[in-house]
């Protein structure tokens, strides 16, 4: 019998253990001429503000040695377009949907919160108080466990939909703000986000990015995700959905072991889209091989 690689937890069902992390996947339908959609469990689409916003100004990206910075400043269509122009191919496309939001105050992550309770097609709302690259709300919401705890609590009470907060890694102990999340009323989490970081031409002694800091992703800050998810999960009672580098089966399983209910994929998506197939054969051949019948049944499995 095949392995069953789907996953269930904070009332969602994913049909792979694979979702494609926010602000790597656009709106769900940029890759369809060149992913196989079916290896794919859920979309977490471009961060979104309740207006359209421009983002900040070029160089946006630089490639660093195994990761990139990235500076784009939640460039984004705003919540109205979203739902009339992107929900309606997006919600027949398979994946379940997590709608990644954010605020500049308190109350735009409420109204976001409000709006998307009754849009068909939105399983969950996935809360981004980590992104680097902003300078109101994002991060700072991220690295305060008060403020985190508040945002969430104010996000509940607007929704019945699962509310899964996306945790900055720039903080001492991940655990303090983990914790104040889940009492907040947070039904998943999700980590990591980007970490703040930076390079320079030397010629021109110009920053890369416009914006002078970036947020670094791709693999070199996997060992630093994998520590975090392993901290988190055993800190909080809510299931975790680990990010960070992830290119091969080898490293979500690294995630799942250290306690990840399902994994998301960013930047690799970017230098091979065909990462999702890949990805999941390549933990169906690991289940077969170590004669596991779920792959729910890994989470946590690290030997220590
Ligand atoms: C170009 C780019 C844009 C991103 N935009 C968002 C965003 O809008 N919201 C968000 O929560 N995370 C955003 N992220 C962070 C990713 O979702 C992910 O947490 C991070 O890149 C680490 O995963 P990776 O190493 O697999 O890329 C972005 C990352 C990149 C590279």
């Amino acid at each position: 019998m095949k392995p069953d690689l789907s996953v269930s937890f904070a009332r969602l069902h994913f049909r792979t253990p694979l979702i494609a992390a926010s602000g790597t996947f656009g709106y769900g339908t940029e890759y369809l001429d060149v992913s196989d959609y079916e290896a794919i469990g859920g979309i977490a689409v471009k961060g979104l503000y309740l207006e359209p916003r421009e983002g900040c100004p070029p160089p946006r990206i630089w490639e660093t040695p195994s990761g990139m910075l990235n500076a784009i400043g939640l460039q984004e269509v705003g919540i109205r377009r979203f739902i009339d122009e992107k929900m309606p191919r997006l919600r027949e496309l398979g994946p379940t949907v997590l709608v990644n939001i954010c605020g500049s105050t308190v109350e735009e992550y409420q109204e976001l919160a409000h709006i998307l309770d009754s849009v068909e097609g939105v399983h969950a709302i996935e809360l981004n108080i980590s992104c680097p690259n902003v300078e109101e709300g994002g991060i700072l919401f991220g690295c305060d466990p008060r403020m985190a705890a508040k945002v969430t609590e104010a996000v509940r009470a607007q929704t019945k939909l699962p509310i899964i907060p996306k945790l900055s890694p720039n903080v001492t102990d991940i655990t303090v703000v983990a914790r104040s999340v889940e009492a907040a009323g947070a039904d998943a989490i999700s980590l990591i986000n980007t970490m703040p970081a930076m390079a320079i031409d030397v010629e021109s002694r110009r920053p890369r990015l416009a914006n002078i800091v970036g947020g670094l992703s791709g693999p070199a800050i996997r060992p630093i995700a994998v520590r975090m998810v392993y901290q988190t999960a055993k800190a909080v009672n809510i299931p975790v959905i680990g990010i960070g580098g992830i290119t091969s089966h080898e490293d979500a399983l690294e995630f799942i072991l250290a306690g990840a209910s399902a994994v998301q994929i960013g930047t690799m998506s970017f230098v091979d889209p065909s990462v999702w197939r890949r990805t999941l054969d390549g933990l169906e051949a690991y289940c077969e091989r170590h004669d596991v019948e779920a792959i729910s049944a890994l989470t946590g499995g690290v030997l220590s």
